[in-house]
């Protein structure tokens, strides 16, 4: 079938072992600090239960847990989840579409959707729970990185690009060079320290007046159509920022400049989504309501 699906796994993986992954673990890490910031005390509780972890860092502590099981023989079925491969046409337009998107081997999309109905499931094992649990914190980040949400040269993989000198590709940056740029390091400790700031511009500052919007359409009854909603927002931004002016305007240039300089807002807005979008979703599978 569609066979050209199957390749940025393959590609990904070959990239992954030279350095490559899915948002640093920074980037995961502040996702995680951010939603700790806004679950209720029975989310928080129900999630230190299952994690076994009650210290102050117990959602942070597991978000990149995924981008290393999917590289161990056990996990390799999860390579596709990470993603979810829009076959649009940037920068003149931008689009997901689930039938045509989501290859044979599944993505990021029915990953959320399978791991919240198992996340719900009291029938299941603690293992499993524990499982659902590290796979949500984890792809509630990835769906939120641009090319994540996006087909063309493999995610951006296939682009090289240099930042501040160092060599490395279009993909990367976003996951990794342009966070830590922002926060100069890529400790746990960093990544607390950006979360906390952004969960003020959430609560009182730059977002506050936009964050219950980020909640439209959330239904974990249908959790297909929610992320899909979240997949869309984030590709659109393919299109809009991370190469507006196309593939040539990007390859072999340096970006270390005035185009990390466009993106940072961009990947703050994101994060702060992807934080606040996670703590409402667990709400949700644990509470029935999105407590925010
Ligand atoms: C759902 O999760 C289980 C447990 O990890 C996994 O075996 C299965 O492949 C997943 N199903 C889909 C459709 O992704
Ligand atoms: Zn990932």
């Amino acid at each position: 079938m569609k066979t050209n699906i199957l390749f940025p796994s393959a590609l990904c993986s070959l990239a992954l072992i030279s350095g490559v992954s899915a948002w640093g673990d920074l980037g995961h890490e502040t996702i995680a600090y951010i939603a700790q910031n806004f679950v209720s005390s029975s989310t928080k509780s129900f999630c230190q239960g299952i994690l076994s972890d009650t210290s102050t860092s117990y959602l942070a502590n597991v978000a990149t847990w995924a981008d290393t099981f999917k590289y161990t023989s056990a996990g390799e079925y999860s390579q596709p989840f990470h993603f979810i491969d829009a076959q649009d046409n940037p920068p003149s337009s931008c689009g997901v579409n689930y039938d045509r998107d989501c290859g044979a081997g599944g993505c990021v999309v029915l990953a959320i959707s399978n791991y919240t109905q198992r996340l719900g499931d009291g029938r299941l094992s603690q293992a499993h729970l524990d499982e659902a649990l590290k796979y949500l914190v984890h792809f509630l980040g990835d769906i939120h990185q641009p090319l994540h949400d996006e087909n063309l040269d493999y995610g951006g993989n296939d682009i090289d690009v240099t930042f501040a000198g160092t060599t490395t590709n279009l993909h990367h940056i976003w996951d990794t060079n342009m966070p830590e740029k922002y926060a100069g390091g890529y400790s746990l400790s960093d990544a607390q320290t950006w979360a906390t700031s952004l969960t003020t511009s959430i609560k009182s500052g730059t977002y506050a007046s936009q964050r219950e919007s980020w909640l439209n359409g959330m239904d974990i009854s249908d959790a297909i159509t929610s992320s899909m909603l979240w997949a869309t927002d984030a590709n659109a931004y393919v299109c809009s920022t991370v190469m507006p002016n196309g593939v040539s305007a990007v390859e072999d240039t340096d970006l270390s400049g005035s185009y990390y300089e466009d993106a940072l807002p961009v990947i703050e807005l994101l994060f702060a989504q992807a934080g606040y979008r996670l703590a409402a979703w667990l709400n949700l599978i644990v509470t029935g309501s999105t407590g925010l």
